[in-house]
C-alpha cells in the first residue's frame, strides 16, 4: 500500500509533536508530497532488529583550516572519529556506515582494521541530508532503527545514545533526537518549540532570526530514525538556505509537516555537545577529553598531583598507586604498573611498559622500551628502544644511543645493572645481569667484549 501518511501515534511523551503543520523560517521543508509505505513500518520495528549507525565524516572542514580529514585530527592521542566509532560499539551497534570523501583514503585506512565499518562514499560534500542519502543502497531496505551522528563530536557519551534508544522504544516515533542546552549556542541549529514544548524543527544558524539565534537549546546531531521514513523523508530535503546545502536537520520538519511524531529528549550534558569545527573547538575538546581520562585514573587509584599540568594519552593504562608528578606528559600506548613515581617533566612515549614499584625523575623521556620491576632512572635520562631488567638504576644524564643515523637499534640490560651518572650507551648492545658501568663510560657492544667482564664494564 502506498499512500500519503498521517499515523495514529500513542502520546503522552515529553515535547512529541504529531500531526503538526510546522513552518519554520529559515527551516526549508519546501513542498512535502511524502509518500511512505506504512505496511508493517511499527509492527517489524518492534522486532529486535540489530543495531546500525550511519556516521558523517565526509566533509571539508574549511572553518579547521586544514589538509587532513577533520574526523583524523586527534584528541587525547585517538582520531576523533575513534570516540563515537567505540560509543556506537559501546550500545551494540554491529553496523556503522561511515560516510566519507574529503581525504576518504586517509580515513579508511586508519581504520582498516574495523570489521564492523561500511564505508560509503560522497563525492560532492552537499550537506548532511544528502550524506545520508548516499547511504541508500545500502540501508533504504532496512527494517529498523537508524542512529545518526556526526563523527565530529568525540565527547559523545554511551549513556546518552542509551538514552536515545529507550526514549525512541517507549513511543515509537519517527524520529528521536537528543538536545542540549548551552549557555553559548553559537554555531549550532537551535531547537524550536511551541508553547507547549512540542519541537517544531530545528534552524541552523546561519538562518535564524534574530530572536531564534537567543535560543539556548541547541542540536547537538544525536538522531534515532525509523529507518524508512528516513530514507522516504530526505529525498524531499532541498537546499534552501544560506549554505545552500541539503540539511539533515530539514528531515524533522518534514516529518512533522506531514503529521508524524518527533520526540526531543535534553539529554546530553552541556560539555558533550561541543563538536569540532574549529582548532579553538579541537584544543577545548581535548582538555574536556583530558579530564575525563584523568578522572577514570585517580577512581582507579592512581594519583595525579597536578592535573591541569600534565597531560595523559587516552590509550594509556596506568596501574594502582602509581603517582604522576607535575608536567608529565604520557603518549601513545604506554602502560605503567603499580606503585610507581613519574616524573616532575617526565615524557613517556609509545611502547614504554613498565613494570611495578619505578621511578621516574626529572626530564626523563622513555621511548619504545619495557624497564623491570624497581627500576630507577631519576634524572635527565633518554631511554629508546631498550629491554630494561629489575632493580636496574640509570644514573642521571645517562642516555641509549639507540640509533646510527640509518636504523633503531636494539639494547638489552639484564637485572641489578647499576649504570654510574652521564653514561652512554652505544645500541646495539646486551649488558648481562649485575654489570656496573662506571660514571661516563661510553659503552659499546665491542667495549663490553674486549674489557667487560662481566660484573664491570670498566671502560678506557
Ligand atoms: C551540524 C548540524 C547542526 C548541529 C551541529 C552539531 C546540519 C545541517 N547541521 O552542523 O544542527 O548543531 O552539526 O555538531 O546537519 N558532513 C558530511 N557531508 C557533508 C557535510 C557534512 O559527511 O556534505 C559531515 C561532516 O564531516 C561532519 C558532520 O557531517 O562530521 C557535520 O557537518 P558540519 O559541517 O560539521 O555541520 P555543523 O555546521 O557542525
Ligand atoms: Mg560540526
Amino acid at each position: 500500500m502506498r499512500c500519503f501518511c498521517v499515523f495514529v501515534l500513542p502520546d503522552g511523551v515529553i515535547g512529541n509533536t504529531w500531526a503538526f503543520g510546522a513552518h519554520i523560517p529559515g527551516s526549508s521543508p519546501g513542498r512535502v508530497g511524502l509518500e511512505i509505505s506504512v505496511d508493517g513500518f511499527f509492527s517489524r520495528q518492534e522486532q529486535m532488529s540489530e543495531r546500525v549507525a550511519i556516521i558523517l565524516a565526509a566533509g571539508v572542514s574549511s572553518r579547521m583550516n586544514t589538509q587532513m580529514p577533520k574526523v583524523l585530527h586527534e584528541v587525547c592521542g585517538r582520531p576523533m572519529l575513534a570516540y563515537v566509532l567505540d560509543a556506537c560499539r559501546q550500545v551494540d551497534v554491529k553496523k556503522m556506515y561511515v560516510v566519507v570523501g574529503y581525504g576518504a583514503g586517509q580515513v579508511k585506512e586508519q581504520f582498516s582494521e574495523a570489521e564492523d565499518i561500511i564505508w560509503v562514499t560522497q563525492t560532492d560534500q552537499k550537506g548532511t541530508a544528502h550524506a545520508v542519502m548516499c547511504c541508500q543502497e545500502h540501508l533504504g531496505d532496512f527494517d529498523g532503527e537508524t542512529l545518526v551522528l556526526c563523527g565530529d563530536g568525540p565527547l559523545i557519551r554511551s549513556k546518552t545514545l542509551e538514552t536515545l534508544f529507550s526514549m525512541h522504544k517507549k513511543s515509537r516515533p519517527a524520529a528521536t533526537l537528543a538536545t542540549a542546552v548551552l549557555d553559548e549556542p553559537a554555531g549550532y541549529g537551535r531547537i524550536i518549540r511551541d508553547m507547549y514544548g512540542n519541537i517544531q524543527g530545528i534552524v541552523e544558524e546561519g538562518d535564524c532570526t534574530a530572536q531564534q539565534r537567543a535560543i539556548k537549546e541547541v542540536n547537538p546531531s544525536y538522531y534515532l530514525f525509523n529507518n524508512k521514513i528516513l530514507f522516504e523523508s530526505v529525498k524531499e530535503v532541498k537546499p534552501d538556505n544560506v549554505k545552500n546545502e541539503y540539511y539533515l536537520t530539514d528531515v524533522l520538519s518534514i516529518m512533522l509537516t506531514v503529521g508524524m511524531k518527533v520526540v526531543a529528549v535534553t539529554a546530553v550534558l552541556p560539555e558533550e555537545a561541543l563538536s569540532i569545527n574549529s582548532r579553538e573547538q579541537l584544543s577545548k575538546t581535548s582538555k574536556i577529553m583530558q579530564r575525563r581520562i584523568q578522572k577514570k585514573l585517580m577512581d582507579n587509584g592512581v594519583t595525579i598531583v597536578d592535573p591541569d599540568n600534565t597531560w595523559i594519552d587516552v590509550r594509556a593504562q596506568i596501574g594502582q598507586d602509581t603517582q604522576i608528578e607535575p608536567f608529565t606528559y604520557i603518549h601513545g600506548e604506554v602502560k605503567i604498573g603499580r606503585g610507581c613515581r613519574i616524573g616532575p617533566f617526565a615524557y613517556l612515549r609509545s611502547g614504554t611498559v613498565l613494570e611495578n614499584d619505578i621511578v621516574l625523575g626529572v626530564f626523563t623521556e622513555i621511548k619504545n622500551s619495557t624497564l623491570g620491576r624497581s627500576a630507577r632512572v631519576r634524572h635527565h635520562s633518554y631511554i629508546g628502544d631498550a629491554r630494561i631488567g629489575e632493580k636496574v638504576n640509570i644514573g642521571a644524564g645517562s642516555i641509549t644511543a639507540n640509533f646510527d643515523g640509518e636504523k633503531v637499534n636494539q639494547m638489552t640490560i639484564g637485572n641489578n645493572c647499576y649504570i654510574g651518572s652521564g653514561a652512554i650507551l652505544i645500541a646495539p648492545l646486551e649488558l648481562k645481569d649485575d654489570c656496573s658501568v662506571k660514571p661516563g663510560a661510553v659503552v659499546s657492544q665491542e667495549n663490553v667484549d674486549n674489557f667487560g667482564k662481566q660484573g664491570e664494564v670498566n671502560v678506557p
